[in-house]
């Protein structure tokens, strides 16, 4: 009988220990010295126009909207970093399609809320999908990403539409993981990094890092020697090989084929990537008749990351019943399946430490162990995944790859609260 391992590898699924490393590393800087050229890439490669070097001034309070994934917040970010007059609903157009009107008058009515509470002219926003940004910190939003439904927004300037509808002002739009970085550089204290990286890892992911100017061969008239950060999209790399499962699950989203390696690690899909690979495992006989039964029965069409990753790790969450548990309730089912989904997860943790490997090494910074390279991550999967020690996972594959291997230094950096929020606000005040 096949085991689950060779059941996985027949149909494509890499097993984290097998992922060739170096090669990852190797195809990710050429795609991201293909996208700063403004050459065909699957890594956009975003300038944003925000440098590290500025001062954050002590006190000022600044106006920020989140757009965050799933969800849309507001409030008021203080420095010392601090949020005050917190709100939090739903993102337009996660629950059902909005029109454009719609859409900004949700975003216009928390200004309004929040806006005379700032000492600062600028509003932040934290924009947390893919958007090319302006000089003046405008976003053109690319494609939506999660799931999000407002179709009309697509290709329109996000601040100038705002503001229109508020009769003026101004605006500093900036991806999470721009946003995320920077609240790393402002919270850093007296410590000495050579470079920065922000690392979104939630419900999507993407990383941004510093780039030299001189490297941005794309733009021109930049001070060569200056340097950006940039948000390079890192969700929608696509030079990775994908299990039959990967591409089962892809085919039934809203963006079948857009950010590949998104889908491979991010909490959006780790759930449905299980519910293929379950499926697919009950029609070549691995569990029960009753299992097999129950599968194809499942009321939601799809499996969340939060049930399959507690399942995995054997937690009962009190207030919510895992439909895992209910299916799998015979203990062989259940090893059997355990055994088919902790490879999503595991291979999860590698790509995302190798792919993280890959942006501290295009810094070109972190020749000395007392000046590394600071990672600043944050997201619901990163902190909150139960099945494997995810961060621990991550760490002792960098200190391989980068410290071991290569003499280059990094450091996770303590994880910053409200990262994305903090980091809009610093935006607003800069
Ligand atoms: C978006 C990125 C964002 C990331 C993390 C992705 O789906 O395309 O812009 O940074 O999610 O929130």
């Amino acid at each position: 009988m096949k085991t689950p391992e060779d059941f996985l590898k027949e149909r494509g699924f890499i097993a984290a220990a097998e992922i060739d490393r170096d090669a990852l590393i190797s195809t990710f800087m050429s795609e991201m010295e293909k996208g700063l050229a403004g050459k065909p890439s699957s890594l956009p490669m975003i300038p944003s126009y925000i440098g590290v070097d500025g001062k954050v001034p002590q006190g000022a309070k600044a106006a920020v909207l989140d757009a965050g994934g799933t969800n849309f917040r507001s409030g008021i970010v203080t420095i010392p970093p601090a949020v005050e007059d917190r709100a939090n609903q739903p993102m337009p157009g996660v629950k059902k399609e909005v029109g454009v009107d719609d859409f900004y008058s949700a975003l216009a009515e928390e200004v309004r809320r929040v806006k005379p509470l700032a000492t600062v002219e600028k509003i932040g926003f934290c924009f947390s999908y893919p958007a090319d940004a302006t000089a003046d910190l405008d976003a053109k939003l690319i494609r939506w990403t999660k799931g999000i439904k407002a179709p009309g927004i697509v290709g329109q300037f996000v601040g100038k539409e705002l503001l229109s509808r508020l009769g003026g002002g101004k605006i500093a739009i900036v991806n999470d993981t721009v946003a995320t970085l920077l609240a790393a550089k402002a919270t850093e204290g007296d410590k000495e990094y050579s470079s920065y990286l922000g690392f979104i890892l939630g419900t999507g992911t993407n990383t941004a890092y510093v780039e030299r100017n001189s490297n941005i061969l794309k733009l021109s008239g930049l001070d060569p020697a200056g340097k950006m950060i940039i948000n390079a999209e890192s969700g929608s790399f696509d030079k990775i090989a994908r299990s039959k499962f990967d591409l089962a699950m892809d085919a039934k989203t809203q963006t079948p084929g857009s950010n590949p390696f998104e889908k491979m690690i991010s909490g959006a899909y780790l759930g449905p990537i299980g519910l293929e690979i379950f499926k697919a495992a009950a029609k070549e006989g691995f569990f029960s008749k009753q299992a097999a039964g129950r599968l194809s029965g499942l009321a939601t069409p799809t499996l969340e990351t939060i049930d399959l990753d507690n399942f995995v790790a054997g937690f009962k969450k009190p207030d919510r019943t895992n439909p895992l548990d209910v299916i799998f309730a015979d203990a062989t089912d259940a090893k059997i399946a355990r055994r088919l989904a902790l490879p999503v997860f595991e291979r999860a943790a590698v790509l995302t430490a190798v792919h993280l490997a890959a942006f501290v090494i295009k810094t070109g910074e972190g020749v000395s162990a007392s000046s590394p390279v600071a990672i600043n991550a944050d997201g619901s999967t990163y902190y909150k995944t139960k099945a494997v020690p995810f961060a621990d996972l991550v760490r002792r594959e960098l200190d391989d790859i980068l410290v071991k291997r290569r003499n280059i230094h990094y450091e996770i950096t303590p994880q910053v609260e409200d990262a994305p929020m903090v980091g809009a606000g610093i935006a607003a005040m800069l």
